[in-house]
């Protein structure tokens, strides 16, 4: 895991999201512990490295991989090197809560963050690391009228804050990806990748990810997909027939009807739940005693070429009438399996000796009731686009937002692949048809299912009707369906209250905001800064913690750092008379205090958390009570088990 015990000394919380090269090499040194070594670099150091020869040797006749001269299969496009650099560059970033634009903020689980979803999906990779089930997403297409996002690879916090009118007030526009910028897929596999190499961290080793893509990307998508989660994992492409009647502005006379779902597992052994079987065609109109049953086609699928032993007549006991098979397809039963139902009197045979003999299914012989899920998402059920719209300009009385999802097309995958109590993220959130899809499905089957929701403060055009009707961006159109759709429901159950459910389900929300950190970051001088600047420096973490910072926003972003899932219990104790923040049931214990005591160490090792946190300046320089503390936590630690040790860090 990513939190490391110190072993006698104490750490300082590191200010920045999970760091995912050290992560790998960890990774690797678990599988292959032989192949790290020492060895000294240019400045004469010792570090630790990879013997790559070594490596070779513990994998065998992969080895050939290590050629670089050979030619390669895979996926290349400018810029893939430095997207994968972005990976790795650690966020210092924060999500700053935000109580007025929530609903039951102490009690949700359900998270709406606004920002960047790459920062965001950093800033979640030590707190959900392995703990989503479901991901869908619904990203920009890349049809030449959406902007996508451009990611600055050096500063993509800056660009941010400069985009929501963080920094400088006013916000900046960023024009959209137009077929004419010439790396038209380039910009849009930029955005993609290192978005999608994250997300993959944060789904449990038996969650899947159903993304949402048409024509213009979906082979893109699919090549990148199998880099990112392996070929092996794709477990199915999906169809959804968006639009009922055909495109009448169509120029070639094909009218693109449809679009795809795409869907990879972290691991390959997904199953989904599967549809029930329609029993309603079981019928007994013979009255047999063995029960109802159906006519089931007993033709086959493959020529008498393919499988000769299939191509041969069924011949009635009674009439002794021949039937033969049709030659393209054969029986789907070889002539003994046939001939032993015969006698069972499981074969239906025709009045006219041009018909086909049928199979009579049992009901009772049926081994489950569920058959497959179809890769083909019936319209019927899950709806077309212009149900998604009519669904949320019903909500708001207006027409607010181009093209949202039908809810019931991500219920049925959420209802697929989720039990109750599972966490379903959305970072491309829109509209957040997923949010409304989730509270749904939780009402309808009592379910306790939590979203986490991600989406970019993206300005609405001044001429829409969405700005006109006061939503300055798309998270604010995001957040107010949120609000209605539980309003909706929860109006819906006034009145017949319905008690196996009353107080049970979560109908809230915590909105979260991306900003900078609440913490100064250490910046890195360059050699030839000046004396000036480099006092600067010093005197700015003499006390490194924003004086604006509220107590919340310190605890959120320490929550975000030290691995603490952002919806956990939260308590105020007073111990030995000094405040601190009890969370998720005294695992965490946060003391903001401007000075700490021996009494409250003492304290504190009695309620044996897994972490204590304080202020560095809460010593105020005594080295000595400081030294004490580090002690107190040290012997504590030593007679314990490591999961029982006790992480002391300071601020
Ligand atoms: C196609 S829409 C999703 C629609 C959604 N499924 C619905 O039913 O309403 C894609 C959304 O992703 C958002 N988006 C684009 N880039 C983003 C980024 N970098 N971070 C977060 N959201 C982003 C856009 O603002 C847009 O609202």
């Amino acid at each position: 895991m990513n939190i490391l015990l110190a072993d006698m000394q104490h750490e300082k919380l590191t200010g920045t999201s999970l760091d995912i090269a050290a992560e790998n090499r960890a990774g690797l040194k678990q599988l292959f512990p032989s192949v790290f070594t020492e060895t000294r670099n240019d400045q004469g150091e010792l570090t630790e490295s990879i013997d790559f020869e070594k490596l070779k040797a513990e994998i065998g006749t992969f080895s050939d991989l290590f050629e670089s001269r050979r030619e390669r299969y895979g996926m290349e496009w400018p810029g893939k090197k430095e997207a994968l650099h972005l990976i790795q560059t650690l966020s210092s970033a924060t999500l700053k809560p935000c109580r007025q634009e929530s609903v039951n903020f102490d009690t949700t689980e359900n998270l709406f963050i606004e920002g960047d979803n790459l920062e965001v999906l950093k800033l979640l990779q030590t707190s959900y690391y392995g703990k989503v089930k479901m991901i869908y997403i619904d990203p920009p297409y890349n049809t030449g009228k959406e902007f996508i996002y451009p990611d600055n690879f050096s500063e993509s916090l800056e660009t941010y804050l400069e985009y929501a009118g963080l920094i400088d007030g006013d916000g900046k526009k960023f024009s959209t990806n137009t077929a004419n910028a010439g790396r038209f897929h380039t910009n849009w596999l930029n955005m993609m990748y290192p978005r999608l190499y994250l997300a993959r961290n944060l789904l449990r080793d038996d969650g899947v990810i159903f993304i949402s893509i048409d024509d213009n990307e979906v082979s893109n998508l699919r090549k990148l997909c199998d880099e990112i989660f392996g070929e092996e994992n794709q477990f199915g492409v999906f169809l959804w027939k968006r639009r009922q009647n055909p495109d009448s502005r169509n120029q070639s006379n094909i009218s693109p009807d449809h679009e795809y779902v795409i869907a990879y597992a972290k691991n390959s052994s997904v199953e989904l739940l599967g549809v029930d079987i329609d029993t309603a065609k079981y019928q007994n109109p013979d009255n047999d005693p063995r029960g109802a049953w159906a006519s089931i086609d007993l033709s086959g699928l493959a020529t008498k070429e393919q499988r000769p032993n299939l191509h041969y007549d069924i011949i009635d006991p009674n009439t002794a009438i021949a039937y033969p098979p049709n030659p393209n397809r054969g029986w789907s039963k070889s002539k003994a399996v046939v001939t032993q139902m015969i006698t069972e009197e499981r074969v239906l045979f025709p009045k006219s000796p041009e018909g086909r003999p049928r199979e009579k299914k049992f009901l009772n012989d049926l081994k489950s009731d569920i058959t497959g899920f179809s890769t083909w998402l019936d319209s019927k059920e899950v709806g077309f686009t212009t149900h998604g719209t009519r669904e949320l300009t019903k909500l708001f009385d207006n027409k607010i937002f181009d093209f949202p999802k039908p809810s019931s097309l991500i219920k049925l995958l959420v209802k697929q692949t989720t039990e109750t109590d599972d966490i379903i993220l959305d970072f491309f959130a829109g509209s957040a048809t997923t949010a409304h899809a989730v509270l749904d499905l939780n009402k309808q089957d009592k379910g306790n299912r939590k979203f986490i929701l991600v989406q970019l403060p993206e300005p609405c055009a001044p001429e829409s009707e969405a700005f006109k009707a006061g939503y300055k961006t798309i998270a604010d159109i995001s957040k107010e369906r949120i609000r209605r759709v539980i309003n909706k429901l929860n109006t819906e159950e006034e009145g017949k209250l319905d008690l196996d459910n009353a107080g049970k389900q979560d109908r809230g929300f915590k909105v979260l905001k991306l900003d900078k950190s609440n913490f100064r970051q250490w910046q890195n001088l360059e050699p030839s800064a000046s004396p000036k600047r480099i006092l600067e420096q010093l005197t700015l973490h003499i006390d490194h913690i924003d004086a604006k910072a509220t107590p919340e926003e310190l605890l959120y972003e320490i929550l975000l750092k030290a691995g603490f899932t952002l919806t956990g219990s939260i308590e105020t104790k007073t111990i030995t008379g000094k405040e601190l923040f009890s969370v998720s049931d005294g695992a965490l214990l946060l003391c903001l205090e401007e000075s700490v005591t021996k009494e409250l160490i003492d304290a504190v090792i009695e309620l044996n958390p897994q972490q204590f946190l304080c202020l560095d300046s809460a010593f105020h320089g005594n080295d000595q009570l400081k030294a004490n503390a580090v002690q107190t936590f040290n012997a504590h630690n030593m007679q314990k088990e490591k999961h029982n040790q006790i992480l002391f860090k300071t601020l």
